[in-house]
């Protein structure tokens, strides 16, 4: 049994409000906080001398990385945002007109954008609609929605026989988010990339809403590539990220970002030589924040790998069940899922009135939730209580 430390002093803000907010960007853990601060006063103190230590505080954040999804370090690269990973795979992609891309309609932009940006090289990008939930007969599917998800109803899920049926003999790459960001439906990863390596289709996720909250093993699951933004569930800075790269994926993807970074010969500047690293760190290509870096490590290293993102999501599902079993069913929809479909955002539907009344209702109460596509959306990372979320029910019955 796992023993979380769900004080201030590990979670500085924590006490400020009921923070359920995970999915937009987390409070900022003090083993991160002060690995921030130590570095910014290094660069106060040394400027420049720093660097002296840059090359190990990459390498730490490759190996840890690394462990959190059981990969090499070399195929891991610290990013500055989903987007970015998502388009140097996108633009480096070996693609020729005709071929297609197929993701979900209703992606977070970090996963639309980079591949409609091929329509000009001539790809097409192929987007599974939306499955509406079906679950509670008196949802409409429309009161409240100001997701812009039109006739379809709320953002909730896409099939994978949809996804199947739209494969073709030009489909390169399968590009989904492993939890969705409106409606925290996860997808399967094992069923997805099954389908993906049957048709020998590239399979590339956007992790931002799971790595750190859902276990993710890329390389054993067969997935050519991960992105995601590390200051979600992975309790990092805003302005940190990642990416794993599996190598034969890798070397598909022709340079679109190149820098000092990309090539081997490192500090020698002078020496213009082609020669990239092999290593994912060649996605790195220019300077990164060391600040950034070295706490986006301390998080995964002080956190997720201290307690194991399998105990995070068992605790994380807890406290979400503990919030279902205590909402009035007469107030909220919760549409229910199969297990190996939660992800750590909760999305619940008030029968009556807006989700952005009760997001404000709640926020003038202390508790920090958001909405999205018609849903107030939940998102507690394991730092909550069980108070906390009886609370929270509380002030949601009371709302709703
Ligand atoms: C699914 C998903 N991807 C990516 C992001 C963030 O994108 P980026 O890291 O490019 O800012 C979010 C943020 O909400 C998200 O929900």
């Amino acid at each position: 049994m796992v023993t979380f430390d769900k004080s201030a002093a590990a979670f500085p803000g924590r006490d400020r409000h009921v923070f359920l907010l995970a999915c937009s960007a987390s409070l900022l853990p003090a083993v991160a906080l002060e690995r921030m601060v130590a570095a910014a006063h290094d660069q106060a103190e040394s400027g420049g001398l720093v660097f002296g230590s840059y090359d190990e505080t990459l390498d730490r954040f490759h190996r840890t990385v690394a462990t959190l999804l059981g990969t090499d370090a070399a195929d891991v690269s610290f990013q500055r945002n989903t987007t970015e990973g998502l388009s140097l795979i996108a633009g480096g992609y070996p693609f020729r007109p005709g071929d297609e891309v197929i993701s979900y309609v209703h992606e977070y932009p970090a996963n639309h954008y980079p591949w409609r940006n091929l329509a000009r090289r001539g790809v097409r990008l192929v987007e599974l609609p939306n499955v509406p939930y079906s679950g509670d007969p008196d949802d409409s599917g429309d009161s409240g929605n100001s997701g812009g998800s039109g006739a379809d109803g709320r953002p909730y899920a896409f099939s994978l026989d949809d996804l199947e049926q739209r494969i073709t003999g030009r489909t390169r790459i399968v590009a989904l988010s492993s939890a969705q960001f409106a409606s925290g439906f996860a997808v399967s990863v094992e069923s997805l990339a099954e389908i993906c390596r049957a048709h020998g289709i590239d399979l590339v996720l956007d992790g931002a809403q799971s790595l750190g909250a859902v276990p993710l093993r890329p390389q054993e699951q067969g997935i050519a590539a991960v992105a995601a933004a590390g200051w979600k569930w992975l309790l990092g800075p805003i302005g940190s990220g990642l990416m794993y790269t599996s190598p034969e994926f890798r070397e598909k993807l022709e340079h679109v970002a190149v820098g000092a970074e990309t090539m081997r010969q490192g500090l020698d500047y002078l020496d213009h030589s082609w020669a990239p690293h092999r290593s994912a760190k060649r996605f790195e290509y220019a300077t990164s924040s060391p600040a950034l870096v070295a706490a986006l490590e301390a998080s995964i290293a002080g956190i997720h790998l201290r307690y194991g993102v399998e105990a995070i999501r068992a605790e994380i599902l807890r406290l979400q069940d503990l919030l279902i079993g205590a909402l009035d069913p007469a107030l909220f929809i919760v549409p229910q899922r199969a297990e190996v479909n939660r992800s750590g955002i909760l999305s619940v539907v008030p029968r009556r009135g807006t989700p952005e009344d009760v997001v404000q209702g709640l926020l003038g109460r202390g508790f920090v939730t958001s909405s999205r596509g018609g849903y107030v959306r939940i998102a507690p990372h394991f730092f909550i209580n069980d108070e906390e979320i009886a609370r929270l029910a509380g002030a949601m019955n009371e709302l709703g």
